[in-house]
């Protein structure tokens, strides 16, 4: 059984995705221990108690350093002893330390087709409001591994969105939520909860 901690910054939503992908076996074999965010007002805390799973507030703002948060962010994880670490719109700084602990143990969710529109920056409504900018014909979402950089690990998912005609940086937010995010995050899951992914040469390889 995958034990799995996902982290949130705000409403939850491909949290949501993966509390019903659990529910309705499209993610088998995975138990969500807990979530996590920095941000007590997250609407993903209400989703975590709505679906009896322990919650936790780890904010920056508690503490006196950096260093101090780090050191307490990483214990919280720990506390659940998780498999994997699901990162779902968790907008702070993953601390170095997290990040060796977790190598290839933690994904992250982007709302881009890596390595479009990713980076320092590039995040929330920025991406699609960038997207529009270019004038890309196709969005999308990737899931991948965390590494040191930003958005730059092991890609493991991707799934591509059209752009339509008048789309807003909201309208093209929504879809690539709805076609895209909340699908390849729960497959991304299912997989590795099957041992489906590997790393090899800081590429993926799966076994559909
Ligand atoms: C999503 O758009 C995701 O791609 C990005 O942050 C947003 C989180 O939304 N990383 P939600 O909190 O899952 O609704």
């Amino acid at each position: 059984m995958l034990k799995i901690v996902v982290m949130v910054s705000g409403g939850g939503t491909n949290l949501q995705a993966i509390i019903d992908s659990v529910k309705n076996g499209m993610i088998t074999n995975t138990g969500i221990a807990g979530v996590i965010s920095n941000n007590k007002n997250a609407y993903a805390l209400k989703r975590a108690e709505e679906n009896g799973i322990p919650a936790r507030c780890i904010s920056p703002k508690y503490f006196e350093t950096r260093e101090e948060f780090n050191e307490k962010l990483l214990a919280a994880v720990k506390e659940f002893r998780p498999d994997l670490v699901v990162l779902a719109g968790f907008l702070v700084v993953i601390p170095p330390e997290m990040i060796a602990e977790y190598r290839n143990r933690m994904i992250n969710i982007h709302p881009s087709l890596i390595p479009s529109f990713c980076g320092k920056g590039y995040y929330g409504l920025k991406v699609h409001e960038a997207a529009l900018e270019r004038g890309v014909k196709v969005a999308g979402a990737t899931v991948h591994f965390v590494d040191e950089g930003t958005d730059t690990g092991p890609i493991i998912l991707q799934k591509a969105v059209e752009i339509e005609q008048g789309d807003t940086p909201q309208t093209l937010q929504r879809r690539v939520m709805e076609q895209a995010e909340w699908k390849i995050l729960p497959r991304a899951i299912e997989l590795i909860a099957n041992g489906k992914v590997r790393v090899e040469d800081n590429r993926t390889v799966i076994e559909e």
